[in-house]
């Protein structure tokens, strides 16, 4: 009886996936590559799926969810999944009145401006995530050894957007708020985190074996601000599934100045966009996390050898860092990327990667 072929993402030596080695410090047997924002618009495949269902109801259906976050494992030899599901998923589930548009973001119903705003925001009570453990345990029997990260939004990105009432360039009314009404600010912000807190719970519960805070927006603040009105939410966040053993990767974009005080609150591995290298930004963090990142977006409409060439050079800093490097872009996959052109990036990262290290 022919024994069925290995999957090519069960590449370890000893039961170890290479995402959890080199988050681990150890030496995996490939440099461990996944996206953010792998599943999504890129794909076609994705579009199919998602035609005549909004964002969030195909969110609110475990038999979607999984089908999305597979796709890209399917397509792309990646070594992680990320699932299919969005920050503000778990305020939806709570009741606030939000909904995802298309090429905007989110939008919310009743912005956040004032205490009475706030009694929108209150614990998920039981039963109400249960289409997301539903949606985990569904995925993991579908994925076999390669690993799901679950994720959260960070509560200084949600609260933006609850603040802002959608996107925004510059926060302003955020940041005023964060200012002119600290005690407002601070029970926000902490009912934010229990509800990410609770969001991520239920996922590393049902099976997910990292997780990644989103913090995107984060970059925007002074480092003063940052520690005094946002890092203790984070960190409380971070906590909460810390005594779990999953490994933790905190991400934000533009938040060269602020990685070490996102080590502060938490993280084995520090998520870094495309502005530093990743040696120096391990540098800044005094060492003791993984890298994750950090190859510009941007540069996937570059022609192939321009950047191949740019690859080997995050692979080459990532391999000074002793403490482990997971590939990854600096932000989100654009939604113009050709999939052809990351799925070269994942064979070169396979391919090259170990020995383009420093011996
Ligand atoms: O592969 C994946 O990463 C999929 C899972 C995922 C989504 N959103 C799906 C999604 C994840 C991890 C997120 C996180 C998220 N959502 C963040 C943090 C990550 C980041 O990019 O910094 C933020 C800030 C949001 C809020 C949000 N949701 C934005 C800004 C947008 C884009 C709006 C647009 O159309 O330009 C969304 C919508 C969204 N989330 C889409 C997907 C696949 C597109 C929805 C669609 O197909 O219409």
């Amino acid at each position: 009886v022919p024994s069925p072929a290995p999957s090519p993402s069960t590449a370890p030596t000893g039961g170890e996936t290479p995402l959890l080695a080199a988050v681990a410090g150890r030496e995996p047997s490939r440099v461990p590559v996944w996206f953010m924002r792998q599943a999504g618009r890129s794909l076609p495949e994705y579009k199919k799926v998602r035609e005549g269902i909004s964002m969030l109801d195909s969110c609110a259906r475990p038999d979607l969810v999984t089908e999305i976050t597979m796709q890209p494992v399917r397509r792309y030899d990646v070594d992680a999944a990320i699932f299919y599901s969005d920050i503000m998923v778990p305020l939806r589930a709570i009741g606030v009145d939000l909904d995802i548009v298309p090429g905007t973001g989110p939008v919310i119903a009743r912005p956040v401006r004032s205490a009475e705003d706030l009694e929108q925001l209150r614990d998920p009570e039981p039963g109400e995530l249960d289409h997301i453990t539903a949606a985990v345990e569904l995925l993991v029997a579908e994925l076999g050894p390669t690993p799901l990260i679950g994720f959260c939004g960070a509560p200084f990105t949600l609260a933006s957007y609850l603040v802002e009432g959608g996107p925004s360039k510059d926060y302003a009314r955020t940041k005023a708020m964060m200012v002119g009404a600290p005690d407002l600010w601070h029970e926000l912000m902490a009912r934010l985190a229990r509800i990410s807190a609770a969001f991520l719970r239920t996922q590393v519960q049902a099976g997910a074996r990292a997780v990644q805070v989103f913090d995107s927006w984060a970059g925007s603040l002074p480092v003063r601000d940052y520690r005094s009105s946002v890092m203790p939410h984070s960190a409380s966040v971070l906590t909460a599934v810390g005594e779990r053993g999953v490994p933790r990767i905190h991400f934000g974009v533009g938040t060269s100045e602020l990685l070490p005080s996102m080590v502060e609150a938490g993280a084995d591995v520090i998520g870094v966009d495309w502005r530093l290298d990743l040696d120096d930004a391990w540098r800044r963090v005094g060492g003791g996390v993984a890298v994750q990142g950090n190859l510009d977006p941007a540069l996937l409409t570059a022609p192939w050898p321009v950047l191949a060439e740019r690859v080997r050079d995050v692979l080459r800093a990532g391999g000074r860092v002793p403490t482990g490097h997971v590939f990854n872009l600096g932000h989100g996959v654009p939604p113009t990327t050709d999939p052809d052109v990351l799925a070269r990036v994942v064979d070169l990262v396979h391919e090259e990667g170990l020995a383009l290290r420093e011996p």
